[in-house]
Protein backbone atom coordinates (compact mmCIF):
# COMPACT_ATOMS: atom_id res chain seq x y z
CA UNK A 1 0.00 0.00 0.00
CA UNK A 2 0.69 3.42 -0.85
CA UNK A 3 2.21 5.32 2.39
CA UNK A 4 0.92 8.29 1.32
CA UNK A 5 -2.00 9.67 -1.08
CA UNK A 6 -1.03 10.47 -4.17
CA UNK A 7 -1.16 14.29 -4.10
CA UNK A 8 -3.83 15.68 -6.64
CA UNK A 9 -5.13 12.00 -7.02
CA UNK A 10 -8.44 13.99 -5.83
CA UNK A 11 -8.37 17.11 -7.60
CA UNK A 12 -11.29 19.00 -7.51
CA UNK A 13 -13.34 15.90 -5.98
CA UNK A 14 -16.10 17.15 -3.93
CA UNK A 15 -16.49 14.62 -1.36
CA UNK A 16 -19.42 14.61 1.34
CA UNK A 17 -17.11 12.31 4.10
CA UNK A 18 -20.16 11.23 6.64
CA UNK A 19 -19.31 9.61 10.03
CA UNK A 20 -20.99 6.95 12.10
CA UNK A 21 -20.62 6.48 15.89
CA UNK A 22 -17.90 4.11 15.94
CA UNK A 23 -14.50 4.52 18.20
CA UNK A 24 -13.02 4.74 14.70
CA UNK A 25 -14.46 8.07 14.34
CA UNK A 26 -11.39 9.86 15.87
CA UNK A 27 -9.41 8.21 12.71
CA UNK A 28 -11.69 10.06 10.49
CA UNK A 29 -10.46 13.61 11.87
CA UNK A 30 -6.66 12.56 10.16
CA UNK A 31 -8.64 11.56 6.91
CA UNK A 32 -10.37 14.58 6.12
CA UNK A 33 -6.62 16.23 6.17
CA UNK A 34 -5.30 13.51 3.89
CA UNK A 35 -8.35 14.02 1.15
CA UNK A 36 -7.70 18.13 1.58
CA UNK A 37 -4.10 17.29 1.20
CA UNK A 38 -5.16 14.81 -2.39
CA UNK A 39 -6.85 18.09 -3.55
CA UNK A 40 -10.88 17.34 -2.68
CA UNK A 41 -12.75 19.29 -1.22
CA UNK A 42 -14.50 17.72 1.69
CA UNK A 43 -17.61 18.58 3.66
CA UNK A 44 -18.72 16.43 6.75
CA UNK A 45 -22.00 15.46 8.11
CA UNK A 46 -22.24 13.21 11.23
CA UNK A 47 -24.75 10.58 12.72
CA UNK A 48 -25.38 11.07 16.43
CA UNK A 49 -23.53 8.76 17.97
CA UNK A 50 -20.44 9.99 16.18
CA UNK A 51 -20.53 13.21 17.88
CA UNK A 52 -20.37 11.06 21.05
CA UNK A 53 -16.83 10.52 19.84
CA UNK A 54 -15.73 13.62 18.25
CA UNK A 55 -16.94 16.99 18.37
CA UNK A 56 -18.39 18.51 15.04
CA UNK A 57 -15.87 21.83 15.81
CA UNK A 58 -12.72 19.40 15.11
CA UNK A 59 -14.22 18.39 11.52
CA UNK A 60 -15.05 22.07 11.32
CA UNK A 61 -11.74 22.99 12.01
CA UNK A 62 -10.12 20.86 9.44
CA UNK A 63 -12.33 20.72 6.93
CA UNK A 64 -12.80 24.49 6.51
CA UNK A 65 -16.70 24.16 6.24
CA UNK A 66 -19.16 23.84 8.52
CA UNK A 67 -20.48 20.68 9.79
CA UNK A 68 -23.88 18.94 9.56
CA UNK A 69 -25.37 17.45 12.25
CA UNK A 70 -29.39 17.03 11.96
CA UNK A 71 -31.94 16.70 9.34
CA UNK A 72 -33.65 19.09 11.69
CA UNK A 73 -31.70 22.42 11.88
CA UNK A 74 -33.56 25.14 10.00
CA UNK A 75 -30.06 27.31 9.56
CA UNK A 76 -28.26 24.64 7.75
CA UNK A 77 -30.81 23.77 5.84
CA UNK A 78 -31.45 27.59 4.82
CA UNK A 79 -27.98 27.94 3.92
CA UNK A 80 -27.46 24.62 2.01
CA UNK A 81 -30.34 22.04 2.29
CA UNK A 82 -29.49 18.48 2.60
CA UNK A 83 -31.16 17.66 -0.73
CA UNK A 84 -28.98 20.35 -2.34
CA UNK A 85 -25.86 19.11 -0.36
CA UNK A 86 -26.68 15.46 -1.09
CA UNK A 87 -26.22 16.48 -5.12
CA UNK A 88 -23.55 18.92 -4.18
CA UNK A 89 -21.17 15.60 -3.61
CA UNK A 90 -19.11 14.25 -6.65
CA UNK A 91 -18.30 11.65 -4.17
CA UNK A 92 -20.04 10.37 -0.44
CA UNK A 93 -17.35 8.15 1.41
CA UNK A 94 -19.13 6.80 4.77
CA UNK A 95 -15.83 6.18 7.54
CA UNK A 96 -16.21 5.30 9.67
CA UNK A 97 -19.49 3.07 8.64
CA UNK A 98 -20.73 1.12 11.96
CA UNK A 99 -22.74 -2.30 11.31
CA UNK A 100 -25.87 -0.28 12.19
CA UNK A 101 -25.39 2.11 9.56
CA UNK A 102 -24.62 -0.57 6.66
CA UNK A 103 -27.79 -2.73 7.57
CA UNK A 104 -29.88 0.88 7.49
CA UNK A 105 -27.87 1.83 4.15
CA UNK A 106 -28.22 -1.43 2.57
CA UNK A 107 -32.45 -1.05 3.36
CA UNK A 108 -32.83 2.00 2.36
CA UNK A 109 -33.76 4.23 5.65
CA UNK A 110 -33.72 7.61 5.30
CA UNK A 111 -34.48 7.58 9.48
CA UNK A 112 -31.21 10.74 9.83
CA UNK A 113 -29.40 13.14 7.68
CA UNK A 114 -26.50 10.45 7.11
CA UNK A 115 -28.68 8.08 5.67
CA UNK A 116 -30.75 10.29 3.68
CA UNK A 117 -27.87 11.83 1.93
CA UNK A 118 -26.72 8.53 0.94
CA UNK A 119 -30.50 7.98 -0.30
CA UNK A 120 -30.74 10.97 -2.02
CA UNK A 121 -27.18 10.91 -3.71
CA UNK A 122 -26.45 9.81 -7.24
CA UNK A 123 -22.79 10.32 -6.57
CA UNK A 124 -21.01 7.51 -6.39
CA UNK A 125 -20.82 5.58 -2.59
CA UNK A 126 -17.82 4.33 -1.10
CA UNK A 127 -17.86 3.03 2.79
CA UNK A 128 -15.05 2.30 5.13
CA UNK A 129 -16.68 0.01 7.68
CA UNK A 130 -15.27 -0.46 11.19
CA UNK A 131 -16.60 -2.49 13.98
CA UNK A 132 -15.97 -5.92 16.64
CA UNK A 133 -14.64 -8.37 14.80
CA UNK A 134 -18.12 -10.79 15.58
CA UNK A 135 -20.60 -8.05 14.28
CA UNK A 136 -18.27 -7.73 11.45
CA UNK A 137 -18.50 -11.40 10.52
CA UNK A 138 -22.10 -11.98 11.34
CA UNK A 139 -24.40 -13.69 8.37
CA UNK A 140 -26.40 -10.05 8.63
CA UNK A 141 -24.02 -7.57 8.38
CA UNK A 142 -22.10 -9.59 5.74
CA UNK A 143 -25.68 -9.81 3.66
CA UNK A 144 -25.83 -6.15 3.95
CA UNK A 145 -21.84 -5.50 2.76
CA UNK A 146 -22.75 -8.13 -0.11
CA UNK A 147 -26.13 -6.50 -1.00
CA UNK A 148 -24.45 -3.09 -0.91
CA UNK A 149 -20.91 -4.34 -3.02
CA UNK A 150 -24.21 -5.60 -5.66
CA UNK A 151 -25.17 -1.86 -6.48
CA UNK A 152 -21.79 -0.72 -7.21
CA UNK A 153 -21.03 0.70 -3.82
CA UNK A 154 -17.06 0.36 -3.21
CA UNK A 155 -16.10 -1.28 -0.16
CA UNK A 156 -12.58 -0.30 1.57
CA UNK A 157 -11.72 -2.68 4.09
CA UNK A 158 -11.69 -3.97 6.72
CA UNK A 159 -8.38 -4.02 8.27
CA UNK A 160 -7.60 -7.53 10.45
CA UNK A 161 -5.96 -6.96 13.95
CA UNK A 162 -5.90 -5.90 17.12
CA UNK A 163 -9.51 -4.18 17.80
CA UNK A 164 -10.23 -1.43 20.14
CA UNK A 165 -12.05 -4.17 23.28
CA UNK A 166 -8.67 -5.60 23.02
CA UNK A 167 -9.84 -8.53 20.75
CA UNK A 168 -8.24 -9.08 17.74
CA UNK A 169 -9.73 -9.89 14.20
CA UNK A 170 -11.39 -8.19 10.29
CA UNK A 171 -12.57 -4.79 11.96
CA UNK A 172 -10.09 -2.27 12.20
CA UNK A 173 -10.88 0.62 10.01
CA UNK A 174 -8.66 1.32 7.07
CA UNK A 175 -5.60 3.65 8.01
CA UNK A 176 -6.45 7.16 5.83
CA UNK A 177 -3.89 6.94 3.42
CA UNK A 178 -5.11 3.55 2.40
CA UNK A 179 -9.04 4.90 1.94
CA UNK A 180 -7.94 7.83 0.08
CA UNK A 181 -4.83 5.92 -2.16
CA UNK A 182 -8.46 3.00 -3.21
CA UNK A 183 -10.49 6.02 -3.51
CA UNK A 184 -7.93 7.99 -5.66
CA UNK A 185 -7.56 4.68 -7.91
CA UNK A 186 -11.91 4.16 -8.56
CA UNK A 187 -12.43 7.99 -9.21
CA UNK A 188 -8.89 9.41 -11.06
CA UNK A 189 -8.11 8.82 -14.18
CA UNK A 190 -4.55 6.81 -13.70
CA UNK A 191 -2.03 9.81 -14.20
CA UNK A 192 -1.01 8.34 -17.51
CA UNK A 193 -3.93 9.33 -19.22
CA UNK A 194 -4.44 12.74 -17.38
CA UNK A 195 -3.40 15.05 -19.93
CA UNK A 196 -4.16 12.92 -22.76
CA UNK A 197 -7.38 14.94 -24.56
CA UNK A 198 -5.77 18.44 -23.08
CA UNK A 199 -6.15 21.13 -26.27
CA UNK A 200 -9.37 18.82 -27.50
CA UNK A 201 -13.10 19.64 -27.43
CA UNK A 202 -15.81 17.07 -26.67
CA UNK A 203 -19.54 17.23 -27.08
CA UNK A 204 -21.62 14.87 -24.99
CA UNK A 205 -25.30 14.40 -25.56
CA UNK A 206 -27.15 12.90 -22.30
CA UNK A 207 -30.15 11.87 -20.57
CA UNK A 208 -33.99 11.79 -22.42
CA UNK A 209 -35.38 14.58 -24.43
CA UNK A 210 -39.34 15.26 -23.66
CA UNK A 211 -41.72 16.32 -26.72
CA UNK A 212 -44.37 18.26 -25.26
CA UNK A 213 -47.61 17.48 -26.57
CA UNK A 214 -49.93 20.32 -24.28
CA UNK A 215 -48.67 22.39 -21.02
CA UNK A 216 -48.87 19.62 -18.74
CA UNK A 217 -48.05 16.79 -20.84
CA UNK A 218 -44.84 15.35 -22.54
CA UNK A 219 -43.88 12.31 -24.48
CA UNK A 220 -40.51 11.26 -22.94
CA UNK A 221 -38.52 8.19 -21.96
CA UNK A 222 -36.58 6.21 -19.08
CA UNK A 223 -32.87 7.75 -19.67
CA UNK A 224 -31.37 9.06 -16.08
CA UNK A 225 -28.46 10.75 -17.83
CA UNK A 226 -26.00 8.92 -15.43
CA UNK A 227 -24.18 7.25 -18.50
CA UNK A 228 -23.73 10.40 -20.56
CA UNK A 229 -22.67 12.58 -17.09
CA UNK A 230 -20.06 10.05 -16.56
CA UNK A 231 -18.74 10.16 -20.12
CA UNK A 232 -18.87 13.80 -19.82
CA UNK A 233 -16.85 13.59 -16.52
CA UNK A 234 -14.30 11.25 -17.50
CA UNK A 235 -13.28 13.56 -20.49
CA UNK A 236 -12.49 16.28 -18.39
CA UNK A 237 -10.30 14.84 -16.16
CA UNK A 238 -8.23 13.71 -19.06
CA UNK A 239 -7.79 17.39 -19.70
CA UNK A 240 -11.13 17.99 -22.61
CA UNK A 241 -13.23 21.12 -23.25
CA UNK A 242 -16.31 19.48 -22.66
CA UNK A 243 -19.85 20.75 -23.33
CA UNK A 244 -22.16 18.40 -22.21
CA UNK A 245 -25.98 19.07 -23.29
CA UNK A 246 -28.11 17.82 -21.12
CA UNK A 247 -31.98 16.43 -21.30
CA UNK A 248 -34.05 16.81 -18.22
CA UNK A 249 -32.27 15.40 -15.63
CA UNK A 250 -31.57 16.04 -11.89
CA UNK A 251 -27.84 15.40 -12.27
CA UNK A 252 -24.95 17.41 -10.57
CA UNK A 253 -23.04 18.75 -13.42
CA UNK A 254 -19.78 17.13 -13.00
CA UNK A 255 -16.74 19.74 -12.62
CA UNK A 256 -14.71 21.19 -15.15
CA UNK A 257 -17.59 20.30 -17.90
CA UNK A 258 -19.98 23.35 -19.82
CA UNK A 259 -23.75 22.17 -18.97
CA UNK A 260 -26.05 23.03 -21.60
CA UNK A 261 -29.85 22.02 -20.53
CA UNK A 262 -32.46 21.51 -23.15
CA UNK A 263 -35.88 19.69 -23.35
CA UNK A 264 -36.65 18.51 -26.60
CA UNK A 265 -35.07 16.71 -29.57
CA UNK A 266 -35.06 20.09 -31.76
CA UNK A 267 -33.49 21.67 -28.84
CA UNK A 268 -30.71 19.32 -28.32
CA UNK A 269 -29.81 19.58 -32.17
CA UNK A 270 -29.40 23.15 -32.00
CA UNK A 271 -27.76 23.01 -28.53
CA UNK A 272 -25.18 20.15 -30.14
CA UNK A 273 -24.33 22.48 -33.68
CA UNK A 274 -24.04 25.01 -31.48
CA UNK A 275 -21.26 23.60 -29.45
CA UNK A 276 -19.09 22.76 -32.58
CA UNK A 277 -16.65 23.16 -33.67
CA UNK A 278 -15.28 19.82 -31.72
CA UNK A 279 -13.12 17.04 -31.77
CA UNK A 280 -14.98 14.15 -30.56
CA UNK A 281 -19.15 13.64 -30.55
CA UNK A 282 -20.36 10.85 -28.40
CA UNK A 283 -24.18 10.83 -28.47
CA UNK A 284 -25.71 9.10 -25.33
CA UNK A 285 -28.63 11.25 -25.18
CA UNK A 286 -31.94 8.70 -25.54
CA UNK A 287 -33.11 11.07 -28.22
CA UNK A 288 -37.01 11.09 -28.95
CA UNK A 289 -37.40 9.85 -32.27
CA UNK A 290 -40.83 11.05 -32.81
CA UNK A 291 -42.23 14.27 -32.07
CA UNK A 292 -45.91 15.77 -31.93
CA UNK A 293 -46.57 17.42 -35.07
CA UNK A 294 -47.95 20.37 -32.68
CA UNK A 295 -47.98 21.07 -28.95
CA UNK A 296 -50.67 22.93 -28.66
CA UNK A 297 -51.43 25.73 -26.33
CA UNK A 298 -54.22 24.57 -24.31
CA UNK A 299 -54.62 21.16 -22.34
CA UNK A 300 -56.02 18.33 -24.23
CA UNK A 301 -59.73 17.43 -22.99
CA UNK A 302 -60.65 13.93 -23.19
CA UNK A 303 -63.42 13.23 -25.75
CA UNK A 304 -63.67 10.44 -27.73
CA UNK A 305 -62.77 5.88 -26.24
CA UNK A 306 -59.21 6.50 -27.97
CA UNK A 307 -56.92 9.08 -29.28
CA UNK A 308 -54.82 9.23 -32.07
CA UNK A 309 -51.64 11.29 -31.56
CA UNK A 310 -50.02 12.69 -34.84
CA UNK A 311 -46.27 12.30 -34.66
CA UNK A 312 -43.58 13.38 -36.65
CA UNK A 313 -39.90 11.85 -36.79
CA UNK A 314 -36.92 14.18 -35.04
CA UNK A 315 -34.21 14.84 -37.00
CA UNK A 316 -31.12 12.06 -36.08
CA UNK A 317 -28.76 14.61 -34.51
CA UNK A 318 -26.28 11.57 -34.26
CA UNK A 319 -26.75 11.21 -38.14
CA UNK A 320 -26.10 14.23 -39.15
CA UNK A 321 -23.40 15.10 -36.86
CA UNK A 322 -21.72 12.04 -38.76
CA UNK A 323 -22.93 13.01 -41.93
CA UNK A 324 -20.77 16.52 -41.80
CA UNK A 325 -17.64 15.24 -40.41
CA UNK A 326 -15.04 18.30 -40.78
CA UNK A 327 -12.80 18.85 -38.03
CA UNK A 328 -14.56 15.65 -36.00
CA UNK A 329 -12.38 12.97 -35.29
CA UNK A 330 -14.52 10.40 -33.74
CA UNK A 331 -18.29 9.95 -33.97
CA UNK A 332 -19.37 7.88 -30.98
CA UNK A 333 -23.00 6.64 -30.61
CA UNK A 334 -24.98 4.46 -28.39
CA UNK A 335 -27.56 1.92 -28.50
CA UNK A 336 -30.46 0.70 -26.62
CA UNK A 337 -32.00 -2.46 -27.64
CA UNK A 338 -34.23 -4.91 -26.37
CA UNK A 339 -32.88 -7.53 -28.57
CA UNK A 340 -30.25 -9.08 -31.00
CA UNK A 341 -27.92 -6.29 -29.82
CA UNK A 342 -24.78 -6.77 -31.62
CA UNK A 343 -26.90 -7.28 -34.69
CA UNK A 344 -29.02 -4.21 -34.10
CA UNK A 345 -25.69 -1.79 -33.44
CA UNK A 346 -23.98 -2.85 -36.26
CA UNK A 347 -26.89 -1.86 -38.42
CA UNK A 348 -26.64 1.14 -36.68
CA UNK A 349 -23.13 1.64 -36.68
CA UNK A 350 -23.12 1.57 -41.01
CA UNK A 351 -26.28 3.23 -41.43
CA UNK A 352 -25.23 6.31 -39.39
CA UNK A 353 -21.59 6.59 -40.60
CA UNK A 354 -20.05 6.13 -37.00
CA UNK A 355 -16.69 6.05 -35.65
CA UNK A 356 -17.91 3.34 -32.88
CA UNK A 357 -21.66 2.39 -31.33
CA UNK A 358 -21.83 1.13 -27.51
CA UNK A 359 -24.54 -1.01 -26.67
CA UNK A 360 -26.36 -2.30 -23.74
CA UNK A 361 -29.35 -4.70 -23.30
CA UNK A 362 -32.13 -2.32 -21.59
CA UNK A 363 -34.88 -4.05 -20.36
CA UNK A 364 -33.01 -6.39 -17.75
CA UNK A 365 -32.84 -6.53 -14.41
CA UNK A 366 -29.83 -4.89 -12.86
CA UNK A 367 -28.73 -2.82 -15.71
CA UNK A 368 -29.66 -0.28 -18.48
CA UNK A 369 -31.98 2.98 -17.90
CA UNK A 370 -32.44 4.47 -14.62
CA UNK A 371 -29.71 1.62 -13.12
CA UNK A 372 -26.07 3.04 -11.44
CA UNK A 373 -24.31 -0.09 -13.42
CA UNK A 374 -24.71 -1.87 -16.87
CA UNK A 375 -22.77 -3.64 -19.01
CA UNK A 376 -22.25 -3.20 -22.85
CA UNK A 377 -20.29 -3.75 -26.20
CA UNK A 378 -18.54 -1.03 -28.34
CA UNK A 379 -18.87 -1.96 -31.94
CA UNK A 380 -16.39 -0.39 -34.78
CA UNK A 381 -15.13 -1.44 -38.60
CA UNK A 382 -13.33 -4.82 -37.74
CA UNK A 383 -13.71 -4.90 -33.80
CA UNK A 384 -15.28 -5.28 -30.57
CA UNK A 385 -14.66 -4.38 -26.86
CA UNK A 386 -17.06 -5.96 -23.63
CA UNK A 387 -17.43 -4.23 -20.60
CA UNK A 388 -18.50 -6.47 -18.14
CA UNK A 389 -20.76 -5.28 -15.47
CA UNK A 390 -19.60 -2.49 -13.75
CA UNK A 391 -20.74 0.49 -12.32
CA UNK A 392 -21.74 3.46 -14.61
CA UNK A 393 -18.42 5.49 -13.64
CA UNK A 394 -16.09 3.15 -14.27
CA UNK A 395 -17.68 1.91 -17.24
CA UNK A 396 -17.53 5.09 -18.37
CA UNK A 397 -13.58 5.72 -17.58
CA UNK A 398 -13.09 2.43 -19.91
CA UNK A 399 -15.03 3.75 -22.45
CA UNK A 400 -13.07 7.13 -22.81
CA UNK A 401 -9.34 4.43 -22.62
CA UNK A 402 -11.21 2.96 -26.13
CA UNK A 403 -12.43 6.09 -27.29
CA UNK A 404 -8.82 7.99 -27.09
CA UNK A 405 -7.56 4.04 -28.45
CA UNK A 406 -9.22 4.35 -31.46
CA UNK A 407 -8.63 8.00 -32.26
CA UNK A 408 -5.10 7.72 -32.47
CA UNK A 409 -5.72 4.00 -34.75
N1 LIG B 1 -30.02 9.65 -31.81
C1 LIG B 1 -29.96 10.98 -32.20
N2 LIG B 1 -31.08 11.61 -32.65
C2 LIG B 1 -32.25 10.95 -32.75
C3 LIG B 1 -32.32 9.59 -32.36
C4 LIG B 1 -31.18 8.96 -31.90
O1 LIG B 1 -28.90 11.59 -32.10
N3 LIG B 1 -33.31 11.60 -33.19
C5 LIG B 1 -28.81 8.97 -31.35
C6 LIG B 1 -28.74 8.63 -29.89
O2 LIG B 1 -28.14 9.67 -29.15
C7 LIG B 1 -27.89 7.37 -29.88
C8 LIG B 1 -28.17 6.73 -31.22
O3 LIG B 1 -28.73 7.75 -32.03
O4 LIG B 1 -26.52 7.69 -29.83
C9 LIG B 1 -29.05 5.53 -31.22
O5 LIG B 1 -30.31 5.82 -30.78
P1 LIG B 1 -31.47 4.69 -30.76
O6 LIG B 1 -32.74 5.34 -30.32
O7 LIG B 1 -31.02 3.53 -29.98
O8 LIG B 1 -31.53 4.27 -32.25
P2 LIG B 1 -32.41 4.77 -33.39
O9 LIG B 1 -31.49 5.16 -34.48
O10 LIG B 1 -33.35 5.81 -32.93
O11 LIG B 1 -33.20 3.45 -33.82
P3 LIG B 1 -34.39 2.63 -33.10
O12 LIG B 1 -35.08 3.57 -32.13
O13 LIG B 1 -35.23 2.23 -34.24
O14 LIG B 1 -33.77 1.46 -32.40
Amino acid sequence: MTASPPPGSLQGQRLLLCVGGGIAAYKALELVRRLRDAGAVVQVAMTEGAQQFVTPLSFQALSGQPVRTSLWDSAAEAAMGHIELARWADRILVAPATADLLARLSHGFANDLVTTLCLATTAPITVAPAMNHRMWLHPATQANIATLRERGVQIIGPEDGPLAEGESGPGRLSEPEQIVAALGSAAAVPPTHAGELAGLKVVVSAGPTYEDLDPVRYLGNRSSGKMGFAVAASAARRGAEVVLVAGPVQLPTPSGVKRIDVRSAAQMREAVFGAFPADIYIGAAAVADYSPRVSVQNKIKKTGETLTLDLVRTPDILAEVAAQTQGLKLVVGFAAETENVAHYARGKLQAKRLDMIVANQVGIAGGGFESDQNAMTAYWNGGERDFSTAPKTQLADALMDLIVERMNA
